[in-house]
């Protein structure tokens, strides 16, 4: 059966322009390939064979997912490393890393056996008891950042929920009832909650659901004036990412970090640090707030921290973790153990001189790469970011068409990402072997010279 679906694949091979050039009619050739794919499908039915099947397809994404996605034409069915295979056995380079998540590529075999192993011992238990990798983890976390405590939970927007929430229960106990406002910043990305999405700065996401939680005020990245202008005795946090990641790609200015935390000391307010994007290794530090020279009093991390295992955590001080006693918050899955024993892993080999230095010289190969991509075809405007979170940003002739460079990239067997409308953002594995870094840029030329070209 698998020499079956080489032959299918094989025709579909051969039936690129070439050889529609031989045949010159196209209609004939797709005809040829639905009956066989349909006589393939029977042939497998009939054996009782059901790997690599067609019978799951991208329409039946469309016929039974709620449709808040819109995820691409094809299904990636394996991974290792950088690179994937979608079900017709086509490979792509991917610097997508599911969305700046997947930080040793996909399938890292040390990360295999941990959850083998754990999977092997003990898989759930809920937070009635606590558990060895939970434990583990949360030591080494503690042990390498400014945080004395940890609470685990499942995503980025879990662990903001969290922080939002500790943020407000800390104030209120430790100023007065009214000290509730939060401040955040316009384009900021937090999760998907109704309190993440009212708190990110994107309307779009926030819209349409009804009342919002309340006193949230937004204010441009960057704008010191304007934080200035706002922040009060009144206001009990503000939430900001080290790097907007979703929003563009945008770094802050050092003086408007430096300046955020002493606003938040001069109005006991809690500064909280989502680091869901920039987190685990991907600015080149393990946190990005050690590169600021900035530490929060809440940072939240998920995204990288499992390694593509579901996990996110919130880290904070005795003090301040004091505020969220017993029954006051909670997640049933919050610190599962299998999602704890990979991120232990993960998050041992990340945090090592070794990955991290190599951060940043992986960056330079990206930049190296794209400068020299746009000195051929004039696209960007510039190159932001930090470490593996890079942004191309598109210059005037080229606005809004950052889709049009991602469609283009994946048509030529490469995977990335968009942050917004005018930015190609890179995110791939922090141990991305320089090989495919060269590959997977030769298939972005390409891209890039097929959308310039039209
Ligand atoms: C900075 C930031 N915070 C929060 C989130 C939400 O994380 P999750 O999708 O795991 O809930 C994201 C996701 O992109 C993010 O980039």
């Amino acid at each position: 059966m698998r020499k079956n679906g080489h032959i299918l694949y094989g025709l579909k091979v051969l039936c690129s322009d070439k050889a529609l050039e031989i045949c010159h009619n196209r209609q004939t050739v797709y005809k040829l390939l639905t009956f066989l794919a349909l006589y393939n499908g029977i042939a497998r039915k009939l054996k009782g064979e059901h790997y690599m099947s067609h019978a799951v397809t991208r329409a039946l994404f469309d016929e039974v997912m709620v449709p808040n996605y819109a995820p691409a034409a094809i299904i990636p069915v394996k991974g290792e490393g950088s690179r994937l295979w979608d079900q017709d056995g086509r490979e792509y380079i991917d610097f997508a890393g599911g969305i700046a998540v997947n930080c040793l590529g996909h399938c890292h075999p040390a990360l295999v056996k941990s959850l083998t192993d754990q999977g092997n011992s003990l898989w759930h238990l809920s937070n009635v008891l606590t558990n060895e990798p939970a434990l583990r983890l949360a030591k080494k976390l503690v042990d390498s950042t400014f945080s004395e405590k940890v609470f685990f939970c499942n995503s980025g927007a879990e662990a903001n929920e969290a922080a939002l929430k500790l943020a407000r229960r800390y104030a209120i106990e430790h100023g007065s009832a009214d000290k509730t406002k939060i401040i955040a910043f316009e384009q900021g990305f937090h999760g998907r909650t109704f309190f993440t999405v009212t708190v990110g700065g994107q309307a779009t996401y926030s819209d349409g659901f009804g009342p919002k939680p309340g006193d949230v005020e937004h204010i441009p990245y960057n704008d010191l004036a304007a934080l200035e202008a706002i922040i009060d005795d009144q206001t009990c946090a503000v939430m900001m990412e080290p790097l907007q990641g979703e929003g563009g790609i945008i770094s802050p200015d050092l003086e408007f970090a430096q300046k955020v935390r002493e606003l938040c000391d001069k109005h006991q307010a809690l500064l909280i640090f989502d680091e869901v994007q920039t987190g685990v290794g991907r600015t080149g530090e393990l946190y990005a707030y050690m590169g600021l020279g900035v530490t929060p009093d809440i940072l939240t991390s998920a995204k990288a921290l499992g390694g593509g295992f579901p996990i996110g955590a919130m880290l904070t001080t005795t003090a301040i973790a004091a505020s969220m006693k017993v029954g006051t918050h909670g997640s049933t899955y919050g610190g599962n153990p299998l999602a704890c024993a990979v991120a232990e892993t993960t998050f041992d080999i990340v945090n090592s001189e070794e990955v991290l230095s190599g951060v940043k010289q992986r960056e330079q190969w990206f930049r190296e790469a794209l400068n020299r991509i746009n000195e051929k075809y004039q696209v960007f405007a510039e190159v932001r970011g930090k470490g593996l979170l890079l942004g191309a940003v598109l210059n005037e002739q080229y606005q809004g068409r950052a889709r049009d460079f991602l469609v283009a990239a994946a048509a030529e067997g490469l995977m990335v990402l968009v942050a917004g409308a005018n930015v190609v953002r890179f995110t791939p594995s922090l141990i991305v072997p320089q090989a495919d870094v060269e590959s997977g840029m030769q298939r972005f030329e390409q891209a890039v010279a097929n959308v310039v070209n039209g």
